[in-house]
């Protein structure tokens, strides 16, 4: 496994160190440590939650496939999207905190993974070292950006010709989504749309079976 970029920034708290919180928090919402994440991300009752298989099964990968995991956290969806486009494809683990992508590497290394590349993102721009990726996938992630049609449009331009962004979060308002004291880091399917479209990707695809308080779509040109 390779690790991008390692040298550029040493950890999230650095880079909190450097700008201020204030400006970190402006720009990735819900700020926590990586060793915070983990303790949330790896959950039994979340993981078991997130029918990994399911939603990996769904996105019709490929052997040979290029694929990132935007904000891939501790890595639970990095390995399995690796195993799927495994022989000759490329699963970039992409973080803004270098500590997650860490851990990204350390249940590779654990689980014999050997086709993750781990990428430090930039808060508006996922920096991933390839302009031909067949899918861009955001779990649980998109509500945590701030400057969101920005962002997705950025990172349509690393979409090949026929690639797709695939999108699964909470809907905005269901009960059971998390942040209902923080409006502003809630999404709907209409939101994502609006931001798509923007961004001139259209939907070409939406899982409705999977999941009652998530939305699950895709999006290519
Ligand atoms: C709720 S976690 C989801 C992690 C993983 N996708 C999962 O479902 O287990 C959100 C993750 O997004 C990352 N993140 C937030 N803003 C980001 C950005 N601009 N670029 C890359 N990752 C980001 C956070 O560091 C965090 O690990």
């Amino acid at each position: 496994m390779h690790l991008m970029n390692r040298s550029r920034v040493g950890g999230l708290g650095a880079l909190v160190m450097v700008l201020g919180l204030t400006q970190v928090v402006a720009l990735q919402l819900g700020l926590r440590t990586a060793d915070e994440w983990a303790e949330i991300l790896e959950r039994d009752r979340r993981v078991s939650g997130l029918k990994i298989e399911e939603v990996v099964a769904r996105l019709g990968l490929e052997p040979g496939d290029q694929v990132a995991d935007i904000g891939a956290g501790t890595g639970v969806f990095s390995g399995p999207l690796a195993q799927a486009v495994a022989p000759g494809g490329t699963l970039y683990a992409v973080e803004i905190d270098q500590e997650l992508l860490d851990y990204v590497n350390d249940r590779a290394g654990r689980e014999n993974i050997t086709n993750i590349t781990a990428v430090l993102g930039e808060f508006e721009d996922p920096n991933l070292p390839s302009r031909e990726l067949d899918l861009i996938f955001f779990h649980d992630v998109l509500h945590h950006i701030e400057n969101r049609q920005q962002y997705l449009q950025v990172t349509a331009s690393y979409l090949k010709p026929g690639g797709r962004i695939v999108v699964v979060d909470m809907i905005k308002g269901h009960p059971e989504a998390g942040h209902r004291d923080q409006p502003e880091m809630q999404i709907s399917p209409e939101d994502v749309k609006q931001w798509m479209e923007a961004a001139d990707l259209r939907l070409v695809e939406e899982v409705d079976d999977l999941f009652e308080n998530k939305f699950f779509v895709a999006y290519g040109r």
